[in-house]
C-alpha cells in the first residue's frame, strides 16, 4: 500500500541480531535520530521509514522477507555500503561538517575518493528508487541527514509530484570547509540538497551556513531577519525553471515524561544506587558520549587533570565518571580515539589516584541504564564538543537530574543557543576554561544550581521529538 508519509534515515528503527540457532531477533537501533524519530513516529501509524540493511543480520532478514511494520530495509552490497557508509559519510561529509580535518595531512581526495563517491551515489540511489516506489501521490517524504544528500535531488526527478524534505542531525560546514570538496562533488552535494522543498538544520548557527555555502554554487539566498523560522534559497540549476527552498531551524528537544519514566525503572534504580556506591560523598563529574572525535572527550579530560592541578582541594573530593561508548569501530581513527581516552584516563589515576580514591571512572559500554542514572546523580555534566549538530545529552541531563546539575557546555554544541544563558559556557579548545568552569561548577551554590537547571529543563523540553516531526510535516505541507 502506498505511503503519504516516508522517512528515510541509514539507520532505521530497530536492527536484527542473529541467533546461533539461525533465528532472528529484532532490537531497537541507537542514537539521537533514532531514539527522536521512533518517537516521533509512534504517532505516526501509516509512516514508513526506509533504511538500510546494517549488517549481515539485517541482510539475512530481508533476504528472508522478515520485516516489522513500518519499517523497509534496503539490502546493498556490503562493498558499496562500505564505500558509502565508512568512506563518503563517516570519513568525509563527517569530518568536514565538523571542521575534524588534521590539515597538513588531511583530506586528500584521490581515485579511492572517487571510487566512494561512486558508491554513496548508488547507495542515495537504491533509496531514491525504495522511495519512488513506495511513496503515494503527493506524499511527505523526510530524508535525514548527511548520508542521504543526494536523495531530494534524485527523487523529485522520478516523483515531482511529491513534497521532499531534508534535516540535517550533523553541523553544516562553513564555507571555507565546504570548498575543500572538490567542485564537482561540492555541486553534487549541494544540488541534491535544493531538490528539496525544506531543507531544515538543528540552530541557526547551521542553517546560516548551508545558505553562505550555497552561494558558491550559483544558488543564491535571500536572507530574511535573523528571528525567522524560515528562509528562502531560490536556485535555478542550468536548464531547468528557478526553484526555490526553504531553510528552516527546528531544534530538537527532549519528551520530558518519557525520559523521566525512563529514568526512573527499575533497573536504573539499580545502577543508580551502584554508583552512589562508587561515588561516595564525592561530586560527581559526568559526560556522555560516543567515542567520536568531534565530543572532544581528550580536550576534556585535560581539563580534569588542570582541574586537580590548579584547585587540588578537589583531590579526593570528585570522581569523573565518563560514558564513552564504542561507535565507527570499523574506522581505525575511531579505534585509535578510543584508545587515547582510554589511555590518558589511566594516565590521570596514575598521577592522581590514592588507595581510595580512582579519580575517573571510565565506561566505555553502550549502556543507556547506566547513563541515566549517571544522569540523575550529576552534580556537574561537561559537553564540551568542538562541533556538534544539536548534542541531546546536554538537554537529557537538566530533565532527569535528581538534585540539580551545574552544565558546562561548549559553544560548539548546537545546544548552546538555547541553553547558553544557564550553562556555563566554554570555548571547547580552551582547556585552561574548561578547567576554571568545571571548578566554578564545582562551587556553584545548591539553590542556585536547582533554579538554573529547571530553566535548562524549560528550554530543553521547548521541542519535543513528536513536535519537533509534526512542525516539519506541516511546513512540508505548505510549502
Ligand atoms: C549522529 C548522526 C546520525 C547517526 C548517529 C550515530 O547523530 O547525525 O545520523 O546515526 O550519529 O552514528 P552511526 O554512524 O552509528 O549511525
Amino acid at each position: 500500500m502506498a505511503s503519504q508519509v516516508l522517512v528515510a534515515a541509514n539507520r532505521g528503527p530497530l536492527s536484527y541480531e542473529l541467533g546461533d540457532d539461525g533465528t532472528l531477533t529484532a532490537r531497537r537501533g541507537g542514537g539521537g535520530l533514532v531514539s527522536g524519530l521512533s518517537a516521533a513516529l509512534a504517532r505516526q501509524p501509516e509512516a514508513l521509514w526506509i533504511c538500510a540493511a546494517l549488517s549481515d543480520a539485517d541482510r539475512e532478514a530481508v533476504r528472508r522477507g522478515v520485516s516489522e511494520t513500518g519499517v523497509r530495509m534496503l539490502d546493498i552490497d556490503p562493498t558499496t555500503y562500505d564505500g558509502a557508509y565508512n568512506g563518503i559519510a563517516n570519513s568525509v561529509l563527517w569530518f568536514t561538517h565538523h571542521h575534524l580535518y588534521d590539515i597538513p595531512r588531511e583530506p586528500v581526495f584521490d581515485a579511492r575518493f572517487r571510487q566512494q563517491w561512486d558508491a554513496y551515489a548508488a547507495y542515495n540511489h537504491a533509496f531514491a528508487v525504495a522511495l519512488a516506489e513506495e511513496a503515494g501521490e503527493g506524499a511527505a517524504v523526510l530524508v535525514q541527514d548527511y548520508h542521504l544528500a543526494l536523495v531530494p535531488g534524485e527523487l523529485r526527478e522520478l516523483r515531482p509530484d511529491l513534497r521532499i524534505s531534508h534535516f540535517t542531525h550533523t553541523p553544516w560546514a562553513s564555507p571555507e570547509f565546504l570548498g575543500m570538496l572538490p567542485d564537482d562533488i561540492r555541486a553534487q552535494l549541494l544540488w541534491g540538497m535544493l531538490g528539496a522543498d525544506v531543507v531544515g538544520f538543528h540552530t541557526w548557527a547551521w542553517a546560516e551556513a548551508f545558505v553562505a555555502g550555497a552561494h558558491i554554487d550559483d544558488a543564491s539566498g535571500s536572507a530574511g531577519p535573523a528571528g525567522d523560522r524560515r528562509r528562502g534559497v531560490r536556485h535555478r540549476k542550468a536548464g531547468a525553471d528557478a526553484r526555490s527552498t526553504e531553510v528552516a531551524v527546528y531544534p530538537l528537544g527532549v519528551d520530558e515524561d518519557e525520559l523521566r519514566a525512563l529514568a526512573h525503572r527499575p533497573e536504573v534504580n539499580d545502577k543508580l544506587a551502584a554508583l552512589r556506591t562508587e561515588v561516595g560523598d564525592r561530586k560527581a563529574i559526568v559526560r556522555v558520549d560516543r567515542t567520536e572525535l568531534s565530543k572532544n572527550i581528550i580536550r576534556g579530560l585535560l581539563a580534569y587533570r588542570e582541574l586537580l592541578t590548579a584547585h587540588p582541594e578537589w583531590r579526593g573530593r570528585v570522581v569523573h565518571l565518563a560514558s564513552a561508548y564504542p561507535s565507527r569501530q570499523d574506522l581505525e581513527v575511531y579505534r585509535s580515539y578510543t584508545q587515547a581516552v582510554r589511555e590518558l584516563a589511566e594516565r590521570i589515576n596514575e598521577e592522581f589516584g590514592t588507595r581510595d580514591w580512582q579519580p575517573v571512572l571510565v565506561s566505555v559500554k553502550d549502556d543507556f541504564a547506566r547513563s541515566l542514572a549517571a544522569y540523575r546523580l550529576a552534580d556537574v555534566a561537561l559537553v564540551n564538543p568542538v562541533r556538534d549538530g544539536m548534542n541531546l545529552v546536554a538537554k537529557e541531563i537538566p530533565v532527569v537530574s535528581d538534585a540539580g546539575c551545574a552544565l558546562v557546555l561548549s559553544t560548539g554544541a548546537g545546544a548552546y543557543g538555547e541553553l547558553r544563558e544557564d550553562a556555563l559556557t566554554v570555548n571547547p579548545y580552551d582547556v585552561t576554561a574548561t578547567a576554571e568552569a568545571l571548578h566554578a561548577a564545582l562551587s556553584m551554590p545548591a539553590g542556585e544550581r536547582l533554579e538554573r537547571t529547571k530553566r535548562l529543563a524549560a528550554a530543553a523540553t521547548a521541542l519535543p521529538p513528536t513536535a519537533w516531526f509534526t512542525a516539519q510535516l506541516d511546513a512540508l505541507r505548505e510549502a
